[in-house]
């Protein structure tokens, strides 16, 4: 018995990867790349590409749980190959799977819902790990730049979404259920930013952007119009789930989510221009 982690080197497959350790299961993790993945020596790292399923075969061998991304090249393009991974895994006799809801419409959550393996789709809010895009000007620079920095986030920390993945992949009573994961509070962009000052014991300006220069910047990063537009809606009015407390961490795995600024100690170095800068306060 062991559960297969797609995505397991990214943002929150690894967090899966840690939580199902730590809770002494057994994990074989997805990767294009087996040289790169830097996975723990406890797991076991398997190539395949969801884009090609009859990668799959071997991976599969022998999994009761399966940890599902749904999307599978550049720019997060959906995975379309959904209903061959699933009749794979049913060969395989997969008993249940996890799917990492992607935003939008997808053919390998659409069918995990319609199949009859046991499911549960995990829809987390914004990922505090997205923070990190502010370490490199924060470590040159003191500053912050965002738009619309008064939006509101229930932001919720990686390292929950995966012990919420890990809890529903091996445990009953998940079946069927979609479970909206954040943070335990709602936080600003001024909010996080003094946060991270805090952790990291230097102050950070926080320097709104207008409109227009936040569009040159996600044009410039190559985001497509669809992104572009798709970013500018949520900024500019966060959907009520985005910035609504959940209590899903808490009712699935018995202890309660985890914070910001607890997120913000745990990376304090990197946003330290060294590591020999001041501690963190508090
Ligand atoms: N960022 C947010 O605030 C947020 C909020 C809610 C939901 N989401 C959703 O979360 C998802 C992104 O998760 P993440 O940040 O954990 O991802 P990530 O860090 O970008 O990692 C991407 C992972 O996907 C794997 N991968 C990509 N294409 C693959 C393929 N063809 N075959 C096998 N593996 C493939 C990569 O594996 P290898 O490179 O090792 O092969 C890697 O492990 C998206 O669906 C997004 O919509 C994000």
């Amino acid at each position: 018995m062991t559960n297969l982690v797609t995505g397991a080197t990214g943002t929150v497959g690894r967090e899966i990867v840690r939580e199902l350790l730590e809770r002494g299961h057994s994990v074989r993790a997805l990767t294009r790349d087996p040289a790169t993945a830097d996975l723990p020596a406890a797991v076991e790292t398997v190539r395949g590409d969801l884009t090609d399923p009859d990668s799959l075969r071997a991976a599969l061998d022998g999994v009761t749980g399966l940890h599902l991304i749904t999307f599978g090249g550049p720019y997060y393009a959906p995975l379309e190959t959904g209903p061959r991974i699933l009749e794979l895994a049913r060969e395989a006799g997969v008993r249940r799977i996890t799917v990492l809801h992607g935003g939008g419409p997808s053919p390998v959550e659409d069918t995990v819902r319609a199949g009859d393996i046991d499911w549960t789709v995990l829809l987390p809010v914004e990922f505090m790990a997205n923070a990190l895009e502010w370490a490199e000007p924060v470590r040159t620079a003191d500053e912050v730049s965002e738009p619309f920095t008064g939006r509101l986030s229930a932001m919720v920390h990686e390292g929950d979404i995966g012990a919420v993945a890990a809890v529903a992949l091996t445990t009953e009573g998940h079946a069927g259920q979609e479970y909206v994961i954040t943070g335990p509070e709602v936080l600003t962009v001024r909010d996080k930013t003094e946060a991270l000052a805090t952790a990291r014991g230097r102050a950070i300006r926080l320097v709104e952007l207008s409109e227009e220069e936040a569009l040159a910047r996600w044009a410039a990063a190559g985001h497509s119009h669809e992104v572009v537009d798709f970013l500018l809606s949520v900024y500019r009015d966060t959907p009520a789930v985005g910035r609504t407390v959940a209590d899903t961490v808490e009712r699935v795995t018995g202890r309660p989510a985890r914070t910001f600024a607890a997120w913000a100690r745990d990376h304090a170095d990197t946003f330290r221009a060294t590591p020999t800068e001041a501690p963190a306060a508090g």
